[in-house]
């Protein structure tokens, strides 16, 4: 009877434990959500002064971006290439898509990657 009972006490407090944990990981996950990070932020700053004239500001294409056919930034098409072509293409442009690599630095482009994959999540 004893036994048992120290049995019970063991689940209960591994339940507590596990429940505890969860309930942190959430809220860390919650803050990481919130945060996206400095690089985010300047990457949507700089997307708004120097790309949305053409992408819009939400990727979807501006007027003058749309006569220009430029892609939706939020499409697959988009979103399926790597960080590393996003990061290429914005330095050395891509048809009538101006370069950027004499007026962003390396870290503004990385930014604008990072805020290009926030711009998928919001459609
Ligand atoms: C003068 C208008 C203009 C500006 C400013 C501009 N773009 Fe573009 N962008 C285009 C056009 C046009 C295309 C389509 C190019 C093509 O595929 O021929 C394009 C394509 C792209 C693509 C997709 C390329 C692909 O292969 O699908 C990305 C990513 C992109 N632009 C990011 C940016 C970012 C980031 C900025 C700001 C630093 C920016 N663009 C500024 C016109 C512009």
């Amino acid at each position: 009877m004893t036994q048992d009972k120290a049995e019970h006490h063991v689940i209960f407090a591994s339940t507590i434990l596990l429940l505890l944990f969860l309930g942190l990981s959430l809220f860390v996950a919650s803050i990481v959500r919130a945060n996206p990070g400095p690089d985010t932020a300047a990457g949507k700053a700089t997307f708004q002064t120097k790309c949305a004239m053409c992408h819009g500001p939400d990727g979807g294409g501006s007027e003058v971006g749309k006569s220009m056919n430029v892609p939706d930034l939020r499409s697959q098409a988009v979103q399926k290439l790597s960080d590393a072509e996003l990061a290429q293409i914005i330095s050395n442009g891509k048809g009538g898509m101006p370069a950027f690599k004499d007026s962003l630095s390396e870290d503004q482009i990385h930014g604008l990657v990072s805020h290009i994959r926030t711009l998928r999540q919001k459609k």
